[in-house]
């Protein structure tokens, strides 16, 4: 899929989403991302352009059987999960859209839930292919390490986060999404900014979206995600959508490729805020507030008071 150049590494550090919401897809599945690359074509008159280009999944189609059926991939990844491509690139060539990030075209044209025609398509276009990096053979079980301590944190115990996740994936009414996002403490609202943000206000959270709706658009870090479209499990699966979504937990889910997530969403959120608070400080104090405090250093008074 088309991206930028800072994809190229395991944690993108800069698109218009970071700029300007906060978060793009690493969460795309940041280690399926580091082989994307931008797909730039010739066409007639030797203009170039970009196009989003179609991924496959980062596993054979097969690999997820018998919880995700080959066929299933057959018909998700390769008609549904093309067709948003396709038809995606189709409503950009041309446009002011056409070579600018997924992500960036993602938020540009939700338009503040206004959507503009080409966001049904570019959602879904991003929502699956991170949801295939969501998952991998011989995944489920339960996570470690510092995801676990903010699972435990923020729902109290892994099987009510579970319990959660599952309710939020069975109760979206329709076609959507279930999510678990990373919310970076971000009060900005034009006059006022949290005045003692710690990394204690920044929480996972379970949310879930309707059609083709993710949760960059809302400025949170997607974490993992789970499609439950009927055509995402009605071949394996038919009407039982809680029987998909608790194989998904149980079999599937790429704890892993969760942890990366979190790890890079924290970084890029460090590195958002630390931008941010240069930007104040340049706006407010006419420089960076480093620059004044170095008047004020201990061994500077220290010495003062000695002569
Ligand atoms: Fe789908």
């Amino acid at each position: 899929m088309a991206t930028t150049a800072a994809a190229a590494t395991n944690i993108p550090l800069n698109c218009g989403l970071f700029s300007s919401q906060g978060f793009f897809g690493s969460t795309r599945g940041f280690q399926t991302r580091k082989s994307e690359k931008m797909n730039v074509k010739r066409v007639a008159g030797g203009v170039i352009k970009a196009v989003i280009e179609l991924k496959p999944p980062p596993y054979p189609l097969d690999a997820l059987q018998p919880h995700m059926s080959r066929e299933t991939f057959e018909y998700h990844w390769g008609k549904h999960h093309r067709a948003y491509v396709d038809n995606l690139n189709k409503q950009i060539v041309g446009t002011e859209l056409d070579g600018k990030p997924l992500e960036e075209i993602i938020i540009d044209t939700y338009n503040k839930g206004d959507f503009l025609p080409p966001f049904n398509n570019a959602a879904q276009a991003w929502n699956h292919e991170f949801f295939w990096g969501s998952m991998k053979p011989g995944g489920g079980g339960e996570p470690s390490g510092e995801l676990l301590d903010l699972i435990n944190r923020d729902f109290g115990s892994f099987e009510a986060f579970v319990k959660e996740f599952k309710a939020a994936a069975a109760t979206q009414f329709g076609s959507g999404w279930a999510w678990l996002v990373y919310k970076a403490n971000r009060l900005d609202v034009g006059n006022a900014v949290n005045p003692r943000p710690s990394d204690d206000d920044k929480k996972l959270a379970v949310v879930k979206s309707p059609n083709a709706v993710n949760p960059l658009v809302w400025d949170y870090f997607p974490l993992l995600t789970l499609d439950v479209w009927e055509h995402a499990y009605y071949l394996d699966f038919q009407n039982r959508r809680p029987d998909y979504i608790s194989i998904f937990m149980e079999k599937l889910v790429s704890w892993e490729a969760v942890s990366l997530r979190l790890e890079s969403a924290k970084a890029q959120a460090a590195e958002r805020e630390r931008e941010e608070l240069k930007k104040r400080e340049n706006e407010e104090n006419g420089g960076p507030i480093s620059e004044a405090k170095e008047v004020y250093l201990e061994s500077d008074a220290d010495d003062a008071e000695a002569v």
